[in-house]
């Protein structure tokens, strides 16, 4: 009997399986009801009284070497299942830290939300255009200012070539492929040669929005941004229309919305005026309508232009513009969006 027991446990030591189903079946032959271990135990019975003591030990170390071999075998595999051996243990043990959307970011999708409740699908342009669609189709005179080396950058060797100095390039770009009903919110990057300050950068954002169709009204145009500047400044804001100029709108306006901080009874930053001014707008000048291939004795149509960086200004109070694009963690961080 102790052969036979140092025998079995030489056999359970050596164990190996491949699977789990093997793992069971070694189970099943040494410590099932019917297993050769549980047998050995029934033959205890037998053993003379003398020997019973040393015996009885062995039996039981045999038990439980079996037990913890089988056990041992089970671990193995769950973590090989689980692939838990190719954890990166170097990696840390803290949440990774999620990110924020920038400002900027933040407040274009809110006016996009904003305009596409107002059904303004999207357009995009690229920032690297042409002299046609920046300026000549927007109706600018052959010797507008804005053309000027002071305002606008000019790829090198290529006079024609220009980084597009505001968005309206992309009413240009949507309306020589689209015919009338146009309704497109036109977001994006723009550039000026200018010397960067807290008040000025050489890049910026601007969102153009453009509407052509039938009978398309002043009014119209009032309409829908006396809506945006409440649901972007809250329901209590009036907007204001001052006569301006701009080459590609006829009539033009600036607009000017009650001041987000005093709300209209003047302070600092409205300079005690009670309004500030958000951007510019004006009805499609004709010209520009015809430049697009779009019949100006059958459609009109409204557009307006807006600073992204301006809107955030007036949303977060940030008095120093370069701080937009600094990527300055401490910065950043002070914005959640709400999606
Ligand atoms: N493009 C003008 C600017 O950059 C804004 C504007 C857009 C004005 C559309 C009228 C209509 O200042």
């Amino acid at each position: 009997m102790i052969e036979k027991i140092a025998k079995m446990l030489g056999e359970v030591e050596a164990l190996r399986a491949e699977s789990l189903d093997e793992i069971e079946a070694l189970r099943i032959k040494y410590l099932s009801k019917k297993g050769e271990i549980t047998a050995l135990m029934a033959d205890f019975r037998n053993v003379p009284a003398d020997q019973k003591k040393e015996i009885g030990i062995k039996i039981n170390e045999l038990k439980n070497k079996a037990l913890e071999k089988i056990n041992a075998l089970k671990d193995e595999f769950a973590v090989a299942e689980t692939g838990n051996d190719d954890l990166d243990i170097t990696r840390t043990a803290y949440p990774v830290a999620l990110g924020t959307r920038h400002p900027l970011t933040i407040v274009k999708n809110e006016i996009i939300d904003i305009f596409a409740r107002l059904g303004f699908s999207l357009a995009e342009g690229p920032e690297v255009e042409d002299d046609w669609h920046v300026f000549s189709s927007m109706n600018f005179a052959e010797d507008h200012p804005a053309r000027d080396m002071q305002d606008t950058f000019f790829v090198e060797a290529h006079p024609d070539i220009i980084l597009r100095t505001h968005t309206s390039s992309v009413q240009s770009r949507v309306m020589e492929k689209q015919q009338p009903p146009v309704r497109v919110l036109c977001p994006g990057r723009v550039y000026r040669n200018e010397a960067i300050s807290a008040r000025a950068h050489c890049f910026f954002h601007q969102v153009e929005g453009l509407y052509v169709d039938e009978n398309v009204s002043f009014t119209d145009l009032m309409q829908v941004l006396l809506l945006f500047s409440k649901e972007m400044f809250g329901e209590d804001t009036q907007i204001r229309m001052r006569p301006s100029y701009f080459p590609f709108t006829e009539p033009s306006a600036e607009m000017d919305v009650s001041c987000t901080l005093c709300k209209g009874k003047g302070c600092a930053m409205c300079k005690g005026s009670g309004w500030l001014e958000i951007l510019g707008c004006g009805m499609v000048h004709p010209q520009v309508l015809e430049a697009n291939g779009i019949d100006s004795t059958k459609y009109k149509g409204y557009a307006f232009g807006m600073g992204i960086e301006r809107i955030a200004n007036l949303k977060y109070q940030v008095k120093d513009l370069r701080l937009f694009s600094e990527n300055d963690k401490r910065f950043l961080e002070e914005f959640e969006a709400a999606n």
